[in-house]
């Protein structure tokens, strides 16, 4: 049967298709999202809706229970905050995207692991379709790596991608980055979403068939607009997202979907002259200034993963100059804020309706919890009063409608975490107290609250 063509437009963030251009996403919401592709014709359709089953060759099928045990079944990198959100080392012939704005630290990372991995014997290839050998060579130079056993492929054509990996047999793939490599044979620019769709496809079965560990860079603006990993989120087995502020050196790391191992946990790692470091004492970096206190200033926590982070809270409240006032945050959800704006306004009547309110998460880590709320709220009001608490007090409670302070979730953790960065001071929900009945709280001083407006008591 002859294959006809046909023009279908798919959304570039999630995927969604359609037979004509829409300004915005109806499943993901995403303006300006859709790129037209051309799909070859009928030969999937009239597969499927076929009666029969196929018969033609019987590829191999095997019983669970008699498939060998691989006995290490994970490689270890040596990088330990990288290592530990991939569940222990990475897991063999698995397909692992790394996403992230531009700049933000990404080629630098997996030229590290790299070296490391050929540090222990095992052969990387790097196909490098953004910098020339010359550019990575410099980089390794100035990261001090020595990279005996990686080999450098400037190729972004896929076949001979194919070519390359067949003549070296590395173990190790990287593919640096996903937007730069394409197959000929489809009619679309490299970077598309059919180029990413099908190259990542091929790249899932040539890790699984072969047996090599391929990692994906991908690039992703903040607005979203390049087309990619979030397509590639459903095909590959792990995706790692690089967040922090290009501007600070703060990075991170998070797991936001493992086949292999946990996922939300996060790896923390510093921008430095000499590449990526891990980051040990963390609170350096997300407290600015933890003996003096300051007016709209409160410490909190938020788990990420299983980790415990103490954070800082900072709020900046102006009269508005001109018209609308303005409403600004920075690492918080944007709804969760407006919601404490508006409980203040209602519940503490406060008039913030001429006030401009900027919010901000130190070290530019992106947090959302309910458990962040009264700290929100604490932060508001103590910027607008001009008020802060005598002594470091760590607030924690989520906030509900009706200015009822709701209770939080591990509170226990939560207050131990706090302990252990020498913090002692503690505002915490009254419906937490029963829960810490038994919890021994020697040395700490723990004030309960059960409504916004007992938060004054404790700022002045
Ligand atoms: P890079 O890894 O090229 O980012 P990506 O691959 O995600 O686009 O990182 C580029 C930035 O990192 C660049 O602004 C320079 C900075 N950098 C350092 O500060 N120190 C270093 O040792 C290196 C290699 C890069
Ligand atoms: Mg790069």
């Amino acid at each position: 049967m002859m294959s006809k063509q046909k023009r279908i437009f798919t959304c570039s963030e999630c995927g969604y298709k359609t037979s004509r251009w829409l300004g915005q996403c109806p499943d993901c919401q995403n303006w300006n999202s859709f790129t037209e592709e051309i799909v070859e014709g009928n030969s999937l359709k009239s597969g499927r809706r076929s009666k029969k089953l196929h018969t033609e060759s019987l590829p191999k099928v095997i019983a669970l229970h008699t498939v060998d045990p691989m006995s290490d079944i994970r490689i270890e990198t040596g990088i330990d905050e990288f290592d530990r959100i991939l569940g222990g080392g990475i897991f063999k012939d698995s397909l692992v995207l790394i996403g992230g704005e531009p700049g933000i630290g990404k080629s630098t990372l997996i030229l590290q692991v790299a070296d490391n991995l050929s540090k222990a014997g095992r052969k990387v290839l790097y196909i490098s379709g953004e910098e020339s050998p010359y550019q990575l060579k410099d980089r390794s130079k100035r990261l001090g790596l020595d990279s005996r056993n990686i080999f450098i492929l400037n190729e972004i054509e896929m076949k001979k991608i194919e070519s390359a990996l067949n003549t070296i047999q590395p173990e190790i793939l990287i593919v640096d980055s996903i937007q730069t490599v394409y197959f000929n044979e489809i009619d679309s620019i490299p970077g598309s979403v059919s180029q990413i769709r099908e190259v990542t496809a091929r790249l899932m079965y040539i890790a699984k068939s072969l047996g090599i560990t391929i990692f994906i860079i991908g690039h992703i603006t903040k607005g979203g607009v390049i087309a990619g990993p979030r397509i590639l989120e459903h095909m590959v087995d792990t995706v790692l997202y690089f967040e922090g502020d290009r501007d600070n050196y703060f990075r991170l790391l998070r797991s936001f979907k493992n086949r292999f191992g946990p996922t939300n946990e996060i790896g923390m790692f510093e921008m430095t002259g000499a590449g990526l470091k891990e980051v040990k004492d963390i609170s350096q970096i997300l407290i600015s200034n933890s003996d003096a206190q300051l007016p709209g200033v409160v410490l909190t926590s938020v788990f990420e993963g299983s980790r415990c982070l103490i954070i800082e809270i900072q709020s900046l409240v102006t009269p508005t100059s001109f018209g609308m006032p303005r409403r600004l945050s920075t690492g918080i959800d944007f709804n969760r804020f407006t919601l404490m704006v508006a409980i203040i306004e209602k519940k503490i009547h406060i008039p913030l309706q001429t006030m401009d309110v900027f919010l901000n998460v130190t070290g530019g880590l992106k947090v959302k919890e309910p458990a962040l709320d009264l700290a929100i709220l604490t932060a508001i009001t103590g910027a607008f009063k001009d008020q802060k608490f005598p002594e470091p007090t760590i607030v924690l409670g989520e906030v509900g409608l009706n200015g009822e302070i709701r209770p939080v979730s591990r509170v226990e953790d939560r207050i131990r975490a706090g302990k252990r960065q020498g913090f002692n001071n503690f505002i915490v929900p009254n419906r937490n107290k029963k829960g810490l009945k038994n919890f021994n709280s020697k040395g700490l001083k723990i004030n309960y609250v059960s409504y916004v407006s007992n938060i004054f008591q404790f700022i002045n």
